[in-house]
């Protein structure tokens, strides 16, 4: 039987390998773990990007429980945690980007968003173009041979325009542009943005660029 969405909201992430049978994830702060074998610690090492405590940092029981509700409820593959949005942000840029590159960015981004292409963007020898949130399918034409990434933000910072995702995404997928959306102020409840994209390949683009969630 298939959960109703608010359902979901009451029950996502609480697998009993994290909550180890009580309701809600206990709160778990750690940084060394304690193995019993050689060989748990091998496993832990292999498995260390793999929801598996392994090192404090690298996530808790806590942490993982969080990833997978955030997972379940938008509806990707998977979910990865940083401190602040702009740690997520640089992240998700630097994870694609390379010298020579170019990222098509949205003009209502969030200021540390503009600050980091203009600085650290700008020094690495990516070019950045800022672009009207509202243009729509116009987005084609600002696309260059050498443009990496589509970051847009919806609804945007300060002005709250509200982008033409599936559209514009559409056009990016077809010019084989990475998509990135900063979700701060979507609400997971109603903004699904990974469940507006019509093909697998281009859902998996979206969702392995990171969403901002505060
Ligand atoms: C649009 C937007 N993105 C991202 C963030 C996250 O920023 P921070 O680095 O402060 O967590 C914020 C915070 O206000 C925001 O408004």
């Amino acid at each position: 039987m298939s959960e109703s969405k608010t359902t979901k909201f009451v029950t996502a992430g609480r697998d009993k390998k994290w909550t180890n049978g009580v309701v809600n994830p206990p709160v778990q702060r750690a940084s060394t773990v304690v193995f019993d074998t050689v060989a748990e610690k091998h496993h832990a090492t292999v498995n260390r990007a793999n929801k598996t405590l392994f090192y404090g940092r690298r996530g808790t029981n806590t942490h993982f429980a969080f990833q997978d509700a955030m997972t379940e409820i938008e509806g990707g593959v998977g979910c990865a945690l940083y401190p602040c949005g702009t740690a997520a942000i640089s992240n998700a840029i630097l994870a694609f980007i390379e010298t020579g590159d170019h990222i098509l960015m949205v003009d209502t981004c969030y200021e540390p968003t503009r600050d980091f292409c203009d600085s650290i963007m700008k020094k690495m020898g990516v070019e950045t173009t800022y672009y009207d949130p509202m243009i729509g399918q116009g987005i084609k034409d600002l696309i260059q041979p050498n443009t990496k990434i589509l970051f847009l933000e919806s609804p945007g910072s300060i002005t709250m325009e509200v982008q033409d995702v599936p559209g514009m995404a559409k056009i990016a997928h077809e010019h084989d542009v990475i998509v990135m959306l900063d979700n701060t102020w979507g609400l997971a409840s109603t903004f699904l943005h990974l469940s507006m994209v019509s093909t697998s390949r281009f859902k998996q683009r979206l969702n392995t660029s990171s969403v901002t969630r505060m």
